[in-house]
């Protein structure tokens, strides 16, 4: 079977496109580099002895994508990945999110539709529920509005997925609604690589401990936690990446129920800020220097899954600890100036 992967040079990507090769799957890669190094594809193929086809493209570029797909036949299946994720950029610049999400999101699906490619796992995320009333959140729970430009992007993403599948029946497709994907692979070869200063807060952390940052900013102690931080749902990549497969195979044995369905992929546990700073210094034995704050704009409160539907449907769930993934992202930080 063969997967064409974009954005698989990325961090999700690039620890899903490792996953597919593992299960013997022929993978053809998509990436633009915005937002990621080439030499990522070197680690792969350190890893799994198979270096991935890859071309460099902009999805935007309709007509390059287009002799893309005439070049390479018999594609089976799509994951993708490929698009702006930073929640504060978004709210910056809204329209060049509006603009790569949904333009590339929509260039894909007509070329599915034209090659006959019947399989599509979207790349979704928990954003889509903003603060959610009842925790821990469910499939059913309700879509609140967007609270930033890129989770409106994922919301009307799955809109017009599920409108494109819904007026061609013979096409299928699943979105993973991730909740906060942190942790690296094991060699330490592949793993996060935010370029410029983090936004996100393991990647902070990591680089805080190794000395790139002076300190920490947590933002915010004065929510309604037992440690007055905020509560995330924070699952390890490689957990991440081995729901993607199983997806895929969901829909190559026509098991799917219908031709939009979507997950929540999650631990199921949430954890405060403090807390994951607590399992980091304890785990790694190294101290983080840290200064809590004023609360981030936009940040919701707390949100953790309910992964009960995933767990029965797709008989997948999470096998890897916080403490795991704290420990994989500090090796990954100690191997990045080896790498690049
Ligand atoms: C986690 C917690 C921060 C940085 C976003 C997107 C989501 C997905 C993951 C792309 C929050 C706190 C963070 C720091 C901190 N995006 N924090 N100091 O905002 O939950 O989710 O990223 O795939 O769709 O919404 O992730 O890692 O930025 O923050 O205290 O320097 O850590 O306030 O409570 P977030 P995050």
């Amino acid at each position: 079977m063969k997967i064409l992967v974009t954005g698989g040079i990325g961090y999700i990507g690039s620890h899903t496109v490792v996953e597919l090769q593992n299960k013997g799957f022929e993978v053809i890669i998509i990436d633009n580099l915005s937002n990621s190094k080439i030499e990522i594809l070197d680690s792969i193929e350190k890893i799994t002895k198979i270096k991935p086809a890859f071309e460099k493209l902009d999805l935007c570029k309709k007509e390059k994508l287009d002799e893309f797909f005439k070049k390479h036949k018999n594609i089976d299946g799509i994951i993708h990945f490929a698009a702006y994720k930073a929640v504060g950029e978004s709210v910056e610049n809204p329209l060049k999110y509006y603009q790569n999400n949904l333009v590339s999101l929509m260039n894909i699906l007509e070329n599915m539709k034209k090659y006959k490619i019947k399989n599509f796992v979207f790349s979704s995320s928990c954003t889509v529920y903003g603060q959610p009333e009842k925790l821990p959140v469910t499939e059913k729970s309700e879509i609140q509005k967007a609270n930033s430009p890129y989770g409106n992007t994922k919301q009307i993403s799955e809109e017009i997925i599920s409108d494109f599948v819904h007026s061609n029946e013979e096409l299928k497709s699943i979105a993973l609604r991730y909740f906060n994907p942190i942790g690296a692979h094991k060699s330490a070869l592949i793993g996060e690589l935010p370029i410029g200063v983090p936004n996100n807060l393991i990647p902070f952390l990591t680089q805080t401990a190794i000395g790139i940052r002076k300190e920490l900013k947590v933002f915010g102690n004065d929510y309604d936690t037992t440690d007055g931080s905020a509560i995330r749902d924070y699952i390890h990549v490689v957990d991440l990446a081995k729901a993607h497969i199983v997806a895929l195979k969901r829909m190559f044995e026509n098991k799917n129920e219908k031709n939009f369905e979507y997950f929540n992929i999650g631990t199921g546990k949430g954890n405060s800020v403090l807390e994951v700073l607590e399992a980091f210094e304890e785990v790694t034995k190294v101290k983080v220097n840290y200064k809590i704050v004023e609360r981030r704009e936009g940040d919701i409160e707390k949100i953790f899954a309910d992964t009960s539907f995933a767990n029965k449907v797709l008989k997948w769930k999470t096998k890897l600890s916080l403490k795991d993934a704290l420990l994989h992202s500090w090796n990954w930080e100690k191997n990045i100036l080896n790498l690049f």
